[in-house]
């Protein structure tokens, strides 16, 4: 044939005489890749000129030419492509070009779009064409990523160079608190006799802190630990001894527990004061409990903390918790009790209140006082990190400076 028949794509209908028309469509270079348009009708046009494109045959003898088409114009994506990554130095390019042939409103996709216009019997092949030429740009795109991103590693590591023989920085490390050091070792004490450590709240209601410790409204010793009140009923415990009633509540008995933690009072900040300090609360009950007990225990608790040879000595006090009451002194660690200037010369050191739990006190918490007895105490913890420590002034305690903190 010399010529070939062109019909604009949207003239084309189905009753053409397909048999005599060999080609409906011409996609030629010379129109950019588009059909011929604007003729209407059927155009016959050189064959050099216009080489058949998006055929829609169904002559059979065509089959397969429009796949070849295909064939070529994929080959002719897939080369520039290659050609572009080639030449593209960069990640972002590579992404560009991603876009550009397999993105969205890409080339491939386009050629995808197009399938329409291939005979049917092409469609599967031509499919398969598009995937495979997908698939082979993707391969190049990724061996070309990695391959610059492999060169941009190295690039760096040259560039970052470690000189080992540089001197370290260093890191400035903390330090545990005399308090808690105190604390700690407390711990392992009573722990190591069995004892449970427990805790309890540190905003209490006035019944816990000072009611059920058999201090009622009115009480002497109520005035002695003013605290700061939230409501006329709920304030900041005073006391640790608050955790025992909590303990005792539970209805567990035995009890042999330590119960550490913060408390309140309205006190001026001053070398032994502070309005918020540690304390540590022992409590003891069990069946035949006895005051032997309590010195046995306390007397072992002394010498663990302050050394061997320490001994300690009770004096009658009073607490209202407690009947018998004592207070426990220690012999002074530092002159072995004949008297310096860190026990003000009397060779002995106060170190903590105890006693005999009321009965009163039992009753209040449920306990039959005709079946159970137990003692408990109460320590200051700070003072203990004072006195173990030799620190003269309790607001080094709260002043966090590293460098004090250091030496412990
Ligand atoms: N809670 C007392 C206080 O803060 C200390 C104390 C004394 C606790 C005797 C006790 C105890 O458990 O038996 O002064």
């Amino acid at each position: 044939m010399a010529g070939r028949w062109v019909v604009p794509r949207s003239r084309f209908v189905p009753d053409i005489d397909f048999m005599q028309c060999q080609v409906f469509l011409c996609a030629a270079p010379c129109r950019g890749g588009k059909p011929l348009c604007g003729t209407r009708g059927a155009q016959r046009v050189g064959e050099e000129e216009h080489a058949p494109a998006r055929m829609y045959i169904r002559n059979k003898e065509n089959i397969g030419k429009g796949e070849k088409y295909m064939k070529e114009k994929l080959a002719q994506i897939k080369a520039e492509a290659l050609k572009q990554i080639e030449a593209s130095e960069q990640l972002d390019k590579l992404n560009e070009i991603r876009v550009n042939y397999l993105g969205k409103k890409g080339q491939l996709t386009a050629v995808l779009k197009s399938m329409k216009e291939v005979a049917p019997e092409d469609r599967p092949k031509v499919g398969q064409m598009v995937n495979e030429t997908r698939e082979e740009i993707e391969k190049l795109l990724e061996a070309s990523k990695r391959k610059m991103e492999r060169a941009l590693r190295e690039a760096k590591m040259k560039a970052e160079v470690i000189d080992v023989t540089l001197p370290a920085k260093k890191n400035s490390v903390g330090h545990r608190h005399p308090n808690t050091i105190a604390l700690e070792e407390v711990e392992r004490i009573f722990v190591g006799m069995g004892y449970e450590v427990v805790e309890g709240p540190e905003i209490e209601k006035d019944y816990y802190n000072f009611e059920a410790l058999n201090i009622p409204d009115g009480h002497p010793a109520k005035d002695e630990q003013d605290t700061f009140y939230i409501t006329g009923d709920i304030l900041l415990r005073t006391q640790t001894s608050s955790t025992q009633v909590h303990e005792m509540e539970k209805g567990k008995l035995p009890i042999r527990m330590i119960a550490p933690g913060r408390v309140f009072r309205s006190d001026e900040v001053d070398a032994t004061h502070s309005p918020s300090f540690h304390q540590i609360e022992g409590l003891v009950i069990d069946k035949n409990i006895t005051f032997s007990d309590l010195k046995g225990t306390l007397a072992e608790f002394a010498r663990e903390l302050f050394g061997d040879k320490t001994k300690v000595k009770f004096r009658p006090h009073h607490f209202p918790f407690t009947e018998p009451s004592a207070e426990m002194d220690v012999s002074c660690f530092k002159c072995g009790g004949s008297g310096c200037r860190f026990c003000k010369g009397s060779g002995w050191i106060e170190i903590l209140g105890c006693g005999m739990v009321h009965p009163h006190v039992f009753e209040m918490s449920g306990i039959n006082p005709e079946e159970y007895t137990g003692f408990a105490f109460g320590v200051g913890l700070e003072r203990i990190a004072l006195l173990k420590y030799e620190i003269d002034d309790m607001r080094l305690l709260y002043e966090n400076d590293i460098r004090f903190l250091r030496q412990f």
